[in-house]
C-alpha cells in the first residue's frame, strides 16, 4: 500500500492491518505510553474545503508520532492560482514525507499520486472520504466485536460516504443498504460491484432498508460544494431521515452513525442524534487513532 485514495484500492487484509494498529495506537494513548513511529517526518495537508475533523486529528495525529503538520489552504497556495497538480505534486515531494488532501475532483488526488513521489492520503473527496470510514469500521468493531454479516443502513445522499461505506463494509463481509431517492443513488461502479458481490441493496423504501439494521448511518443532505442545491435537495430528501418512528424498525441494539457535521431536524433527529451520542463522538475521536495508523503504514 502506497496511498490511501480510495477504500477499492485496500484488499481486505490491508484494512484489517490499519484497524488493528490503529487499535493499539488508541491503546498506547489511552494508557500514557509514547509513539514516535513518525519521528521527524513532514505531512502536508491541503485544504480546498472546510474541514474541523480532519484538519485537527491529521494536525493532532502526526504530532503526537513525533511529525510535524503543516496546514496548506489552497487560497494561499499557487494550486489555488492555477499551478498544476503535477507541478505541485513534484515540488512537495521535494520537501516533505506525506501529503493529505481534502478537495472536490477524485482525479486531483489520483494525479498529486501519480506526478509525486511520496505517499497520498485523501482527506474528502467528492468522490470518497476513505479516512471517515476506516475509523468507522474501528468503531464499529468496537460496539459489535466483528463485522461479518452485520447489516449496515445508509440513509440518504448518494454521496462519498455512501460510496466509501459500500467499499469498506462489503471488504470486511457486511452487508450494506442504501435508502436514496431515485436519482441520488451512488457511484455506478461501486453499486455494480457491490451488487455483484451479493451484499448491496440500493432501494428508496427507508423502512424496508432501516429492518432488521445492526448499523445506522447518515449524512448531510448536501455535501460541500453543493451550498447552491440545498433548499432543492431539502425537498427531495426530505423523507430520507432517522428518526424515532422508523428506528424501530432496526434491531434493538442498533448503533446510530454519523460523519458529522450533522443537520438536526434534515437527516436525524435531534432525539435520536442525542440518544446516539455516544457512538456518534467515539467515531469522531476514532478519526485520530485510524489516520495515526494510515500515517505509519504509509509514511513509516
Ligand atoms: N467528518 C469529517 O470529515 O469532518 P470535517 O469535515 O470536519 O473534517
Ligand atoms: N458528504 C459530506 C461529508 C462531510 C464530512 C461532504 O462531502 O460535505
Amino acid at each position: 500500500m502506497k496511498h490511501l485514495l480510495k477504500l477499492q484500492d485496500l484488499t481486505r487484509e490491508e484494512i484489517l492491518s490499519i484497524l488493528n494498529l490503529a487499535d493499539q495506537l488508541k491503546y498506547e494513548r489511552n494508557h500514557g505510553i509514547p509513539n514516535d513511529s513518525l519521528r521527524g517526518k513532514k505531512l502536508g495537508m491541503i485544504f480546498q474545503k472546510a474541514s474541523t475533523r480532519t484538519r485537527v486529528s491529521f494536525e493532532t495525529g502526526i504530532y503526537e508520532l513525533g511529525g510535524y503538520g503543516l496546514f496548506l489552504s489552497s487560497h494561499d497556495l499557487q494550486i489555488g492560482r492555477g499551478e498544476p497538480v503535477e507541478d505541485t505534486a513534484r515540488v512537495l515531494s521535494r520537501y516533505l514525507d506525506g501529503i493529505m488532501i481534502r478537495t472536490f475532483a477524485q482525479k486531483e488526488v489520483e494525479d498529486l499520486a501519480k506526478y509525486g513521489t511520496i505517499p497520498v492520503i485523501n482527506g474528502l473527496t467528492d468522490y470518497a472520504h476513505p479516512c471517515q470510514v476506516l475509523a468507522d469500521l474501528m468503531t464499529v468493531r468496537e460496539y459489535k466485536g466483528s463485522f461479518k454479516n452485520l447489516k449496515l443502513t445508509y440513509v440518504g445522499d448518494g454521496n462519498n460516504m455512501a460510496n466509501s461505506l459500500i467499499a469498506g463494509c462489503i471488504k470486511l463481509e457486511m452487508n450494506v443498504a442504501i435508502a436514496c431517492p431515485h436519482g441520488y443513488e451512488p457511484d455506478k461502479a461501486i453499486v455494480a460491484w457491490g451488487k455483484d458481490t451479493g451484499r448491496l441493496t440500493v432501494t428508496d423504501d427507508v423502512e424496508a432498508a432501516i429492518s432488521g439494521a445492526d448499523v445506522l448511518y447518515t449524512d448531510v443532505w448536501a455535501s460541500m460544494g453543493m451550498e447552491a442545491e440545498r433548499e432543492m435537495r431539502n425537498r427531495v430528501f426530505k423523507g430520507y431521515q432517522i428518526n424515532p418512528g422508523n428506528i424501530k424498525a432496526a434491531k434493538n441494539d442498533v448503533m446510530v452513525m454519523h460523519c458529522l457535521p450533522a443537520h438536526r431536524g434534515e437527516e436525524i433527529t435531534a432525539d435520536v442524534f442525542e440518544e446516539h451520542s455516544a457512538e456518534i463522538f467515539d467515531e469522531a475521536e476514532n478519526r485520530l487513532h485510524a489516520q495515526k495508523a494510515v500515517m505509519v503504514k504509509l509514511m513509516k
